[in-house]
């Protein structure tokens, strides 16, 4: 009795045929009381299994329902249905867990189309649903991907704090952890939360970047990553955030802006076409899955490309790049500005661009993604190093279709006095990032990184229109169920 994933054995086919086997699974459907669909998570097929009743008690018959999770043993034949090769006929089924129809009924494991919203509802069920497995297995073989390239570069993956005491974006956006019980917090004299006795002896949050930690490490280990959960308290209720959610961040000492450029472009391209190589199932139901939703949309918000169509679009142009203020000027004169129809109106430099802006540019004018940098240093964060002009920073944000920004990173300051003076202006605490000040202390030198939420990249790859639905348990402005 020979143990096989589905996926193993549907490969093996033919050459598995007459084997015994053992497989392990749940029940997608049962047919006319003979033809069991079962999946067991390992790909997206399910293997059919012929059951036949002469041969199995009642008791064991009327627990073969959907949902049920059973072993079989049985042999493989060559199958005389269409969609398959070999099925396997059961000689002895075990019930494991038996799903009451009635029960099951009223969730989304029953095998029909159900609206991406109720899956969320019950996101302890939809791994079990085809489209939300192809998108975890997606997502799974990203990760990997992700180390992978890391790895042959030469990169070390670094573990920075989940719990800091600085913000390293300097946005306000953190969650607070303290071991204080709220409503009982000691008080310092003038009445503020006196944080000194607190389990940190400071007040400390949630991380939003690894970015400050990185910096440190890429200054004795060359170049490093890390790539873990990160958190902000951004009430943006959008397709696009997650108060929680997965990011990768390099660092590299020696590189500058071109050179974090290149990275960023080379390596979202080996990611994407590793997902392609890796997943080809799963991302042709995704295919079919992105067409559908395509043909309900109305005809001037649908995509031209499949989603096949625009995964290889963008392993086969060149990313473009343009500074920010050649990007001012071609939005101030793009037909949707002149026209009213941006929610936020481009009329002046140093505008912060959202969403629709990068949109607009990635989608509409150039049709391929592109990299904006030097950005206005007002909004951006106060690590990032100034350009002669002192005006803009070496900043650069990759916009891709669909999605907008994707990537956000920089050159960092390398310059003691100049990194004081910006943070100084842009009301940094110098006495708490002492730390951080200290790698401009001792053999500083040039060197950049940046960022990539894992989301936006499944997102883009999975062609799924949602954050919400590309990680097992989103959280967001007031949802933490699960
Ligand atoms: O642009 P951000 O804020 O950059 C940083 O945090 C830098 N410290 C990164 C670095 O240089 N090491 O965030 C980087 C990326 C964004 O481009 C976006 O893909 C993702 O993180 N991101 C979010 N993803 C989901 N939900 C949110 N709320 C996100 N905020 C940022
Ligand atoms: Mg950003």
């Amino acid at each position: 009795m020979k143990p096989y994933d589905i996926k193993e054995l549907l490969k093996a086919g033919k050459s598995a045929l007459h084997e015994e086997v053992r497989i392990k699974g749940w029940v997608r459907s049962f047919r006319s009381n003979q033809f069991i669909a079962l999946n067991d998570g390992s790909g997206q097929n399910n293997l059919q299994i012929v059951v036949d009743f002469n041969q199995f008690s009642e008791e064991i018959l009327k627990q073969i329902t959907v949902a049920s999770a059973l072993r079989v043993d049985g042999e493989v034949l060559e199958s005389k249905g269409a969609g398959q090769e070999i099925e396997v006929k059961a000689s002895q089924i075990k019930i494991y867990g038996y799903a009451a129809p009635e029960e099951a009924q009223k969730t989304i494991l029953q095998p029909k189309r159900h609206s991406l919203e109720l899956l969320r509802e019950q996101a302890h069920l939809r791994f079990r649903t085809n489209t939300f497995a192809a998108v975890m297995r997606v997502r799974n073989a990203l990760s990997f991907a992700i180390h992978q390239y890391f790895n042959q570069q030469g990169f070390y993956y670094i573990h920075t704090p989940i719990i800091t005491g600085s913000d390293a974006e300097g946005a306000g956006e953190m969650f607070a952890v303290t071991n204080f019980e709220i409503n009982n917090a000691p008080k310092t004299e003038d009445g503020k939360v006196d944080f000194s006795q607190d389990f940190f002896g400071k007040k400390t949050n949630l991380t939003v970047s690894g970015q400050l930690e990185a910096e440190t490490a890429a200054m004795g280990l060359g170049k490093v990553y890390t790539f873990g959960p990160t958190f902000r308290a951004e009430n943006s209720n959008t397709t696009r955030h997650l108060a929680e959610f997965w990011m990768v961040e390099p660092e590299v000492a020696f590189n500058d802006l071109e050179k974090n450029i290149d990275l960023a472009e080379d390596f979202l391209k080996y990611c994407i076409q590793y997902a392609i190589d890796h997943c080809p199932d799963d991302l042709a139901l995704l295919a079919k899955r992105f067409d559908e939703e395509q043909k309900q949309k109305p005809k001037e918000e649908r995509l031209e490309q499949s989603l096949m169509e625009k995964l290889e679009f963008v392993l086969h142009n060149k990313f473009v790049r343009l500074s920010y203020t050649e990007a001012i000027d071609i939005l101030k004169n793009s037909k949707p500005n002149q026209k009213g129809k941006f929610k936020y109106p481009i009329d002046s430099w140093g505008a912060d661009l959202q969403s629709e802006h990068e949109r607009y540019l990635v989608e509409k004018h150039f049709k391929t993604p592109v990299v904006l940098f030097d950005y206005p240093a007002e909004i951006k964060a106060f690590y990032m190093r100034l350009n002669d002009d002192k005006k803009t920073v070496r900043a650069m944000d990759v916009l891709f279709p669909g999605i907008g920004e994707i990537i956000g990173g920089s050159q960092r300051e390398e310059r003691l006095d100049v990194l004081q003076q910006k943070m100084h202006d842009m009301n940094v605490d110098e006495k708490e990032l002492w730390w951080y000040l200290d790698t401009r202390r001792f053999g500083t030198v040039p060197h950049a990184g940046f960022g990539l939420g894992l989301e936006r990249l499944v997102i883009f790859v999975t062609g799924m229109s949602n954050i919400r639905d590309v990680i097992p348990f989103p959280r967001t402005p007031k949802n933490a169920e699960f």
